[in-house]
């Protein structure tokens, strides 16, 4: 080993919090994730009161539940976006999501209802990435596995709402090459190995296959990649509502980005949803019992919710009546914090479980029913969703009315 590679190693050592996990391929924390201590580590910034209250001036509409709530909580540079906006600039819109199984969880669509928020009411384009390149490195797959399974979760991205005259879906094995090739390799010169392995933690028995992934992560963030979308518009800055977990990518892209004469993406970061046995990692899609899926039926949810959420309640009435159900560790509380819409009710529900009032199954209840309305009317858009739609979201067309 090098002495470069044995100080990095030991640099990763000091800054790595042993007891917290936060990367694209693991969540997870001994207590609950300490996600103040992850925005120093990252060196990102909270997504404060000010400029929610500034979002809800230059929209002059209610600021969206997830920014109510703190669900979207920290940022990259969110106040610049808002700055062009305020000057009449465009600016465009980058999410994605790594095809690795048949049904989404409630998890994964908590960026992509926030990225349909912020193209209602900023109206502005949009490009989805699809990585089943990442997936056939990562997971067990075969290539073509994971591209039917771009093509099945496509359904539920446009399910969520997204407007075909704004919005771009692509699979990296359909659309790489190019001028996105380009600047994967004007991305790839400029990160060294040693630097890809701070950033992502990559080891000697890792395939290169991984090691190569990262610059096609990184280059939607820059308009010259969708020359269909963008030519004559190399300047468009470009805002990225992901979950924190996607950061480092995007700390290596906003590192090579000025090197290159572009624009660093701008973030706006979420919580992770948690799993229902607790807050200490991100709902999963490997275990199906941490998680509430896209796909189940209103007595899986039932099941689920009652059997494995993770109660803040007493053990016996005696005890809750007296003491009232601890929030803070409370899953059906805080999963009703994401999806509840009314503020009031929210505010009702915690005063009355939290003084013992209301009980553990009264909240599920209504828990369970905030979830089968959520889940039922996904099922029904996705239903709507041909072959067709998906085939036109995904042609590699401009898009003339995207800012309008
Ligand atoms: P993927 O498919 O793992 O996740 C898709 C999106 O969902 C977010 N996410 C969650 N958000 C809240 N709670 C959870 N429990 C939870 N689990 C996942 C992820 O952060 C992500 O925003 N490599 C990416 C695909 C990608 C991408 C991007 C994502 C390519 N380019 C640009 C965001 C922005 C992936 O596999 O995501
Ligand atoms: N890397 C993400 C994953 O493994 C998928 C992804 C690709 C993504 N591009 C993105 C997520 C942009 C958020 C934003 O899950």
């Amino acid at each position: 080993m090098t002495a470069t590679t044995e100080s990095e190693k030991k640099k990763r050592e000091e800054e790595e919090e042993p007891e917290q996990v936060v990367n694209p391929w693991e969540v997870s924390a001994k207590g609950k994730i300490d996600y103040d201590k992850l925005i120093d580590r990252f060196g990102c910034q909270k997504l404060d009161e000010a400029l929610i209250s500034r979002l809800e001036q230059l929209t002059s509409r209610t600021p969206h539940v997830f920014l109510r709530r703190g669900v979207f909580f920290a940022h990259r540079d969110f106040a610049e976006i808002l700055d062009a906006y305020e000057r009449g600039d465009k600016f465009y819109l980058y999410t994605g999501r790594g095809p690795s199984s048949e049904a989404l969880h409630l998890g994964h669509l908590i960026p992509f209802m926030f990225t349909k928020y912020l193209q209602d009411v900023f109206k502005v384009p949009l490009v989805i990435q699809l990585t089943d390149d990442e997936k056939f490195f990562w997971k067990n797959l075969t290539i073509e596995e994971c591209r039917r399974l771009a093509r099945e979760n496509a359904k539920d991205i446009i399910a969520c709402g997204f407007d075909i005259s704004k919005t771009f879906i692509f699979s990296d094995f359909n659309y790489v090459g190019g001028s996105f090739y380009k600047n994967m390799c004007e991305v790839g010169k400029r990160v060294t190995y040693n630097q890809a392995v701070g950033i992502f933690g990559f080891a000697g028995e890792d395939h290169i296959g991984k090691v190569s992934f990262p610059p096609v992560q990184a280059v939607p963030s820059f308009p010259s990649s969708f020359p269909h979308l963008f030519s004559g518009k190399e300047n468009l800055p470009c805002l990225i509502p992901c979950a924190i977990d996607q950061d480092p990518y995007f700390r290596m892209t906003r590192d090579v980005a000025p090197k290159m004469g572009f624009h660093k993406p701008a973030l706006i970061e979420s919580l992770f949803f948690p799993a229902l046995q607790g807050e200490t990692g991100k709902m999963s899609a490997s275990d199906p019992n941490s998680a509430i899926y896209v796909t189940d039926s209103a007595k899986d949810i039932k099941n689920k919710v009652n059997k494995h959420a993770f109660s803040g309640g007493q053990d016996s009435i005696e005890k809750h009546r007296q003491l009232g159900a601890n929030l803070e560790v409370d899953i059906p509380v805080k999963y009703l914090t994401f999806f509840l819409e009314d503020d009031d009710e929210l505010e009702h529900i915690k005063k009355e479980y939290g003084e013992g009032r209301m009980l553990t199954g009264e909240v599920k209840q209504r828990l369970v029913q905030v979830l089968t309305e959520l889940v039922e009317r996904h099922r029904r858009a996705r239903a709507s969703v041909t072959e067709e739609m998906v085939d036109a979201f995904m042609a590699i067309r401009p898009l003339p009315h995207m800012f309008s």
